[in-house]
């Protein structure tokens, strides 16, 4: 496969990508981390813009994004959603077939976050990101919506890799039969389900066994389950959930705790904040700390950040030598540049 396939291909979710597709980024990635000022690819986006609206907010997904349209040569354009006119269920205003058409004749790409309170009901985010792919004839790129987060999936697999890989050069298969544990933390941010389903869909594409744990009540998109157990059947590897705070510990190579929301976060159009908290607070025992990292095959910890210490995970181990939270988010940057070289410009 070559890298110039890419080219003008919408990234929504890495589900929505073949394995070696993903590979093909990954490989990049790592070349542009190793080299990263090289000639090669500093001028790889020169004259040309990526189009990013946020409509909620973001440290390293813009930062990010920013640095790595100045390093490949070009730009990356900030805007808030609410300068912006866009008609609503409530409000009167452009269309996303007007808008996408338009910043298609000036951009090369488009990237868009909206989460938790900024839809009505689970799954908005992903029908509007899908509306926007419809009507651009530039890439669509999800900066995190309400159902996935592929930018930090594909950091997370190439920080796993990077950790658990032996060799100097990364070989995208090393993950295969190495154990996740995706794992509810408790906490008082009531956060969407987008990087922890983007992590088992990603995972278990490149051959993880797969365990997701949380307290009953907190089941994730059954979608996202079933195409987890789907992948991991086709890899011939294990798939399980359970309501048990320390059983999927055992025997673990990766430890990702986080926190999520109910399936009851939105009513009638409302997210339902305070209440999700409150819910949430109610499970102190869920907490990645030291005694329950001991029950692993010496894992690593990973969060895609910003992590809730003390409610997600203890300072020890997110601290701890252990932890490879900054070289996954480091990662943001390589696979972003990489994704934009290969969907904006083909190479
Ligand atoms: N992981 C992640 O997307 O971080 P931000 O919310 O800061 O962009």
């Amino acid at each position: 496969m070559k890298f110039s396939e890419l080219y003008g291909r919408d990234l929504i979710c890495t589900q929505d990508w073949k394995k070696n597709e993903l590979d093909l980024v990954l490989d990049l990635a790592f070349k542009m981390k190793r080299e990263r000022f090289s000639p090669k690819y500093t001028n790889l986006l020169n004259y040309k813009t990526f189009l990013m609206f946020f409509y909620n907010p973001s440290v390293r997904t813009r930062q990010s994004f920013e640095v790595a349209a100045t390093e490949l040569g070009g730009h990356a354009q900030f805007l808030e959603p609410k300068s912006m006119r866009l008609k609503t269920q409530k409000t009167a205003g452009e269309t996303i077939e007007d808008a996408a058409q338009v910043m298609s004749r000036y951009g090369h790409g488009l990237g868009i976050r909206i989460l938790e309170d900024k839809v009505g009901f689970y799954g908005e985010g992903d029908d509007l990101l899908r509306d926007y792919a419809k009507w651009s004839s530039i890439p669509v790129i999800s900066m995190a919506h309400d159902k996935y987060h592929p930018c930090q999936g594909l950091a997370d697999v190439m920080g796993w890799t990077e950790w658990l890989c032996k060799g100097t050069e990364p070989d995208w298969n090393a993950l295969k039969g190495k154990k996740l544990l995706v794992t509810w933390g408790h906490g008082a941010l009531a956060r969407s389900w987008c990087s922890v389903q983007e992590a088992m869909l990603i995972g278990s594409q490149y051959g993880m066994d797969v365990t997701v744990a949380s307290p009953e009540g907190f089941d994730l998109d059954p979608q996202v389950l079933k195409w987890t157990e789907e992948n991991c059947n086709n890899k011939d590897t294990h798939f399980e959930t359970t309501n048990h705070p320390t059983k999927g510990y055992e025997g673990a190579h990766v430890v990702y705790s986080r926190h999520w929301m109910s399936p009851q976060a939105y009513l009638e159009g409302e997210f339902l904040k305070q209440k999700e908290i409150e819910k949430a607070l109610k499970y102190p025992d869920w907490i990645c700390d030291s005694k329950k990292m001991a029950l692993t095959d010496n894992a690593i910890f990973t969060h895609p950040m910003p992590i809730d210490r003390g409610h997600e995970v203890t300072d020890e181990v997110a601290s701890g030598s252990r932890s490879c939270i900054y070289d996954v988010a480091e990662n943001r940057l390589h696979v972003q540049k990489a994704i934009m070289a290969l969907t904006m410009t083909g190479l």
